[in-house]
């Protein structure tokens, strides 16, 4: 069995390639488990090879590797990095420049993804919160039947993949931050840690406060119970170090397992399978070089599971020939299996342009009485997210008529696959359905100290495209296409909730301190002033991408079933965002975290 076969040639090179991360790699290796760094002491062959050591991947690693049934490996394209050093942040993060959007004057995105061991976990804004119940009905209605990715398939793993830990007494009860412990598990063997760092400004309680007034809003006592409202969200900070608590710090450090190695500086570029569709093994080169460099092949005696994200996860199955069949062909790959939702169906929280006020008196400031030490995620946070009957109570019902109105082809690509059309049409129907109810959220509003907002909008309707350049696959990036604002509805609902911050801030509660609006300005009324208002600061990303390679139904242009294993193929499965069939109403890490937790436990199942 031709398992791992460099030449003696292209060992040399890598020797002299890995060696120069030595020093950091020695550190890490002996506090986790095995940190491959010499190609050489790579073994034979591992069970599980999982594509990816990110927040999804490291969590599958270490579930795999609690008994010492199965031995696994995790090829990762970053390094060992200090996820606490702002200075070195760009050094693990993407910078991947999609294309011009021409919604958006053809302006171009700089997309950030974490590139280290932790994923983007080792990046992101900590926020930690789930979607709503509804969010994952909508998840188990487009899967096949029997789907277990409903809210109640779902909970086990929430409660496991995160341990929580309460808020101080005088910090709640300085701001009324609430909880339930019935949402959560206290599981000892979950190390990455959701907490309340305070540093919350008081002035915060008057927006608080005034908020409480809005017609119909709903105060969950837990914003993590499936509602949405206003609630006090929680961050992923260890309570005990203060530091960011993430996939690195709970799914790698400080475990001694020899059947769990990882090597870092690999970029994957290919799965390969046998003749009957089989994924039997890894292929990756050296992280800095292209696809076309020397190689090396690893095999998987049971499973790979790719957990590289949701822009690279898509590029790595069209590079192995699962994906659509016409843009394989134009890239010169041989189809292995013609997939047509792989890297369709991209979706991401858009963020709007701030629509900032100014108070003619200054509102008091309430007494505050918590002084926590300093802590990396202090500061954070407050939401109120809203479902579009009380985000638009003037608007909502003719949205939804409008949605449910439109032609799912005239918003994908010219010639897009019938399954994903029929996706689209599938998806367009049950949102025109839910903007009229007040299960799912489509406002999501980070509440400042200040009177201002910047609102987010948790469900568009655009679809963007993640794909190999036909003309040059072997790129190390694909080419990214959020397909900004092609559905106008994404304009529109834009424009109704910079309506009901004017609301909210110039006749509410607030109205007493005498507000006025900078921002839009007050001669900015009508729908085209309004969407030009939008259309100039809008950004398609608000780092949560997904959908790339969607649990959903194959006739929907799903590419994954309800067990995540990827339709046509044997022994793959996907596991990360791109599973996410559509945005949820909260931010992603948690549930890329789930997902890793409720997959795991799935292969373990089958094997
Ligand atoms: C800047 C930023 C801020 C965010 N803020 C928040 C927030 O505040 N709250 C929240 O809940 N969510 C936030 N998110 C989103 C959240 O972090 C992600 O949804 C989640 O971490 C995605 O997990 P994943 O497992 O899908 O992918 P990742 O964690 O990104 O893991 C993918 C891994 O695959 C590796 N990889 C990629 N290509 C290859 C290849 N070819 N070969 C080998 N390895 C490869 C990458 O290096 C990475 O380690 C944020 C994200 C970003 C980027
Ligand atoms: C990581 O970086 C932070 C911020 O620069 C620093 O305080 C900390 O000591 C660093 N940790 C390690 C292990 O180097
Ligand atoms: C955007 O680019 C396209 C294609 O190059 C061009 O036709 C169009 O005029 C450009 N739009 C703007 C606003 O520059
Ligand atoms: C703050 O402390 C003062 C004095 O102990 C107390 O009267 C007040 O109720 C406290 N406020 C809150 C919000 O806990
Ligand atoms: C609280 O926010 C207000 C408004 O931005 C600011 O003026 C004030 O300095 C902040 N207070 C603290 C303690 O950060
Ligand atoms: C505190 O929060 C709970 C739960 O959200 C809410 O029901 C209650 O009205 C709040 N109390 C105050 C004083 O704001
Ligand atoms: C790791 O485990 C091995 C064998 O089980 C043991 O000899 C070694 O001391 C352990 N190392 C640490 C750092 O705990
Ligand atoms: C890819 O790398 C090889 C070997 O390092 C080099 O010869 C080739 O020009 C590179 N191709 C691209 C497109 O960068
Ligand atoms: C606030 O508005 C009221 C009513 O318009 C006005 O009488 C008052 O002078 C204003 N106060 C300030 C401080 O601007
Ligand atoms: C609104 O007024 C401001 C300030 O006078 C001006 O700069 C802006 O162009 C006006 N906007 C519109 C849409 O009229």
């Amino acid at each position: 069995m031709a398992i791992f076969r460099p030449s003696a040639f292209v060992i040399g090179l890598l020797v002299a390639i890995f060696a120069l991360r030595l020093v950091s790699a020695i550190s890490a290796s002996a506090l986790g488990a095995r940190h491959v760094i010499n190609l050489g002491d790579l073994r034979e062959s591992y069970d599980f090879i999982i594509v990816g050591g990110g927040t999804a991947g490291l969590t599958i690693a270490d579930r795999l590797t609690e008994s010492s049934k199965y031995n696994v490996l995790v090829v990762e394209y970053g390094e060992f990095a200090n996820a606490s050093d702002s200075a070195t942040l760009s050094s693990r993060m993407s910078a991947i420049v999609s294309k011009p959007q021409p919604e958006l004057g053809n302006k171009t995105i700089t997309i950030n993804v974490g590139y280290c061991v932790g994923g983007s976990s080792a990046i992101n804004g900590m926020a930690v919160m789930r979607g709503t119940k509804k969010d994952y009905a909508i998840w188990a209605e487009l899967g096949n039947k029997g789907s277990t990715w409903d809210w109640d398939g779902m909970l086990p793993y929430f409660k496991k993949a995160i341990h929580f830990k309460p808020p101080d007494p005088t910090l709640a009860a300085d701001f009324n931050i609430t909880y339930d412990l019935a949402n959560w598990g206290q599981y000892e063997s979950t190390r990455v840690y959701a907490s309340y760092p305070g540093g919350l400004n008081a002035s915060l309680k008057t927006n608080y406060e005034a908020l409480q007034t809005v017609p119909g809003i709903d105060f969950p006592k837990d914003g993590h119970s499936g509602r949405g409202g206003l609630f006090y969200y929680q961050v992923s900070v260890d309570p005990k170090t203060r530091q960011r608590s993430y996939a690195r710090t709970g799914h790698w450090d400080n475990l001694n397992r020899t059947n769990y190695d990882i090597i870092t500086g690999s970029r994957v570029t290919k799965i390969l399978f046998s003749n009957n569709k089989v994924a039997t093994a890894v292929q990756f080169v050296p992280a800095k070089s292209n696809g076309t460099a020397a190689h090396f092949i690893v095999k998987a005696r049971k499973e790979i599971i790719l957990s590289a994200g949701a822009i690279h996860t898509p590029q790595i199955l069209q590079l192995s020939g699962i994906g659509p069949a016409s843009l394989l062909k134009k890239a010169k790959i041989p189809v292995v299996v013609d997939l047509p939702g792989v890297g369709s169906n991209f979706q991401d929280h858009p963020i709007g342009p701030t629509a900032l006020f100014s108070y003619g008196i200054q509102p008091p400031i309430s007494p505050k009485n918590s002084t926590l030490p300093p802590s990396e995620g202090q500061g954070q946070g407050l939401v109120a997210d809203l479902p579009l009957p009380i985000a638009a109570p003037d608007t909502y019902i003719q949205i939804a008529r409008h949605l449910a109105s439109q032609n799912p082809s005239q918003f994908l690509p010219p010639h897009t696959p019938g399954p994903v059309v029929a996706g689209y049409k599938a998806q367009q129907a049950i949102f025109a359905r839910e903007m009229l109810s007040k299960e799912l959220t489509f406002l999501h509003y980070i509440v400042p100290p200040v009177p201002a907002g910047t609102p987010i909008n948790f469900h568009i309707l655009s679809r963007g495209t993640v794909q190999v350049d036909p003309s040059s696959p072997d790129s190390p990036n694909p080419l990214i296409d959020y397909r900004a604002l092609t559905n106008p509805i994404d304009v529109d609902l834009m424009i109704a909730y910079i309506q009901f911050l004017r609301i909210f801030y110039l006749s509410g509660p607030l109205a007493r301190y005498n507000t006025t609006e900078i921002s839009p300005g007050s001669n900015v009324t009508s729908y085209e002033q309004l969407a030009r208002f939008v259309r100039t600061s809008y950004s398609p990303q608000g780092w949560h991408p997904i959908g790339t390679a969607a649990k959903m139904r194959r006739e929907l242009g799903g590419v994954v079933d309800d067990e995540l294993r990827v339709y046509g193929t044997k022994r793959l499965r996907v596991a990360d965002a791109s599973v996410m069939p559509t945005l949820i109403g909260g931010t992603t890490q948690l549930t890329a975290y789930a997902i890793g937790e409720k997959v795991a436990d799935m292969i373990k199942g089958s094997w």
